[in-house]
C-alpha cells in the first residue's frame, strides 16, 4: 500500500494525519521535532466558529463575512465559505476529543476576539494551542497503534521529488542517523510559516524555518500573497524573541493606551468607538506605530488590564498573568502592560485551491504555509481552524484523488544530487536576512525602503553559500517584489507613499 507524506506535525499535520487513518488511509508524518514542540502549542487565545451559544444570533455567514472583511477581500471566497461553514463542526468535534474548552453546563462559552462583533471563540484559557494540540496527538496515538500513522520527528525536509507537472515523493533527511530517505506517494505540505525569516522579531518558532517553502517554491510550486505579514499589536520582548500577549486580554477587557501629555490617552477607543482595541490587527498595530511617533506622546504603548474582574483573572486568563509575572515581573492586574508589536503570522505561502491542492499534481498543503484563507490580515482565532479544517480537507482530496495515483517505480526519480537543499543556512545569514526583511517590510512601507531591501537581498545572493541559502534568498526576493508591485495599501501591507 502507497503512503501518504505528511510534512509538519503541528495543528494542520496532526489533523490531516487522523483524516487519512479514518479513510484507513496509511500516512507518514514526517517533522523536524515532535508535535509537542510545533509552533501550534504557542497558540493562545482560542479558535473561531458561529456555534452562537452566547445569545447572540451568531451565523456563519457573519463568520464568512467578517473573515472576508478582516482580509480586504483578498482572501479566496470559496475557500473561507468553506472554512467558516464547518468551523462549528470542527470545533464540535476537538471538544469531542477532549478539549478542555471553557463550557459551562454542557455549553461552550466564546469569548470576544479582534475584527468580530459576535462573540465567537472557543478557548481553553489563554494556551488553546497546546490544550488542541494534546487531544490531536492522543487521537494520532490511537491510529499509529493500528499502524495506520508512522510518526518519523527529528527528520528535515530536504526537498520534493517531483515529476513533470506532479509529485512523486519527498527527499527528508534522518537528524539523528544523518541518512536521507525517499519516501514515495502524495505529499502534504504542513510546515508552518516564515518565522525562521525573522529571527528574534517573531512570536512563532524560528524551528519554522520557511524553507519548505523556500524550497518548494524554487522547485515550481506557486506562492501567492507573499507581501501580507501580520504584526501582532501585543507582544513582549524576551529572551531574544518576541512573546506573545494574546488578544484575548483585549477581548476580556483590555485596553491600549500611550501617554499623551503625560496623560493615558486610549487612542483606539478614541478613534474607533465601535470596535476599539479590538479592530483588526492591522488597524490596531498600525495605529500604535502613529501614536507613538506623535510628537506629544511618549514613546511606549501600554495594555491596561488592571481593571477586568478577578473572576477573569482565576477562570480566563490565569496562565497569562503567570507569564506576565514570570517573565517581566508585573502584575497585570495590577500595572500596565508595556507592549509592542511582533510579527506573528504570515498570511501568504503556498497557493491551493479551496480544495488545497497546489500547481503540482499530488501535492497538497495545509496551515500557515497555505495562502488561501486569510487575504491580507487574518482575523485572530481563525489560524487554529484554518490549521485544523485545512489539514482535514488536504487529506480528504489527497485519498479522492489517490485513487488515480499509479504507484510510482523508483526508477522515476531524479537522480541523486549531492549539491542539493542539504546544507544549513548559517546564523549570520539567517540574522542578516531578518534585518534587511524587517527594515523593509515592517508595519509601514515604501518603495524607497522595499528597493534598498531588495539591492541588498541581491548582495547577499552573490554570496550565498548553497542551495537552501539561495532557495531563502529567492523567495525574500519574492516577498519584496510582491509588495513593491502591491503600490496600493491593503490589510496588512500599508505604502505610507
Ligand atoms: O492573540 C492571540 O491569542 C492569537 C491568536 C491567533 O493568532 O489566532
Amino acid at each position: 500500500m502507497t503512503t501518504i507524506n505528511i510534512i509538519g506535525a503541528g495543528m494542520a499535520g496532526l489533523s490531516a494525519a487522523i483524516s487519512l487513518a479514518e479513510h484507513g488511509q496509511k500516512c507518514n508524518l514526517i517533522s523536524l521535532q515532535n508535535s509537542e514542540r510545533a509552533q501550534s502549542v504557542l497558540a493562545e487565545g482560542g479558535i473561531n466558529a458561529a456555534l452562537d451559544t452566547m445569545g447572540e444570533q451568531d451565523t456563519t455567514e457573519e463568520h464568512f463575512q467578517d473573515t472576508m472583511r478582516g482580509g480586504a477581500y483578498l482572501a479566496d471566497a470559496e475557500a473561507v465559505r468553506g472554512l467558516t461553514d464547518h468551523a462549528p463542526e470542527i470545533v464540535r468535534w476537538l471538544w469531542g476529543l477532549g478539549v478542555p474548552f471553557h463550557s459551562e453546563n454542557e455549553k461552550l462559552i466564546l469569548r470576544n476576539f479582534g475584527g468580530q462583533k459576535k462573540k465567537r471563540t472557543a478557548y481553553a484559557k489563554s494556551s488553546t494551542g497546546k490544550a488542541i494540540v494534546s487531544a490531536l496527538i492522543d487521537e494520532v496515538r490511537k491510529y499509529e497503534a493500528k499502524g495506520l500513522v508512522i510518526r518519523y520527528p527529528h527528520h528535515e525536509f530536504i526537498r520534493l521529488l517531483t515529476g513533470k507537472q506532479s509529485v512523486k515523493g519527498v527527499r527528508v533527511k534522518d537528524l539523528y542517523r544523518g541518512q536521507k530517505i525517499d519516501f514515495y506517494g502524495p505529499v502534504i505540505l504542513a510546515s508552518g510559516g516564515l518565522n525562521g525569516f525573522f529571527p528574534g522579531r517573531t512570536t512563532g518558532t524560528t524551528a519554522n524555518s520557511g524553507d519548505v517553502t523556500a524550497i518548494a517554491g524554487a522547485q515550481g510550486v506557486k506562492l501567492s500573497n507573499l507581501e501580507m505579514i501580520q504584526y501582532h499589536p501585543t507582544t513582549i520582548g524576551i529572551s531574544g524573541k518576541r512573546c506573545l500577549i494574546s488578544e484575548a486580554a483585549r477581548g476580556e477587557g483590555g485596553r491600549l493606551f500611550v501617554r499623551k501629555n503625560g496623560v493615558p490617552w486610549y487612542f483606539m477607543e478614541d478613534k474607533y468607538p465601535e470596535l476599539g482595541n479590538l479592530m483588526p490587527r492591522d488597524v490596531v498595530s498600525r495605529e500604535m506605530y502613529y501614536a507613538v511617533r506623535q510628537p506629544d506622546c511618549d514613546s511606549q504603548v501600554y495594555l491596561d488590564m488592571t481593571e477586568l474582574d478577578s473572576s477573569i483573572w482565576q477562570n480566563k486568563l490565569s496562565d497569562m498573568r503567570q507569564e506576565i509575572l514570570e517573565y517581566m515581573a508585573i502584575d497585570p492586574a495590577r500595572e500596565p502592560v508595556p507592549v509592542s508589536p511582533g510579527i506573528h503570522y504570515f498570511m501568504g505561502g503556498i497557493e491551493v485551491d479551496k480544495n488545497h491542492r497546489t500547481n503540482l499534481a499530488y501535492l497538497y498543503a495545509a496551515g500557515e504555509c497555505t495562502s488561501q484563507y486569510h487575504g491580507a490580515n487574518r482575523l485572530g482565532g481563525n489560524s487554529m481552524l484554518g490549521a485544523v479544517y485545512g489539514g482535514r480537507v488536504a487529506a480528504e482530496q489527497s485519498v479522492r484523488e489517490f485513487q488515480e495515483w499509479n504507484d510510482i517505480e523508483k526508477e522515476d526519480s531524479p537522480e541523486d544530487s549531492a549539491d542539493e537543499y542539504e546544507a544549513p543556512v548559517s546564523r549570520g545569514f539567517h540574522e542578516r536576512l531578518g534585518e534587511i526583511l524587517v527594515e523593509g517590510m515592517g508595519i509601514v512601507r515604501s518603495e524607497k525602503g522595499l528597493q534598498h531591501a531588495l539591492t541588498l537581498v541581491g548582495d547577499m545572493e552573490e554570496n550565498a553559500e548553497n542551495k537552501r541559502e539561495l532557495a531563502r534568498l529567492r523567495l525574500a526576493e519574492n516577498m519584496i517584489v510582491a509588495a513593491l508591485r502591491r503600490t496600493e495599501s491593503l490589510g496588512a501591507h500599508y505604502r505610507e507613499d
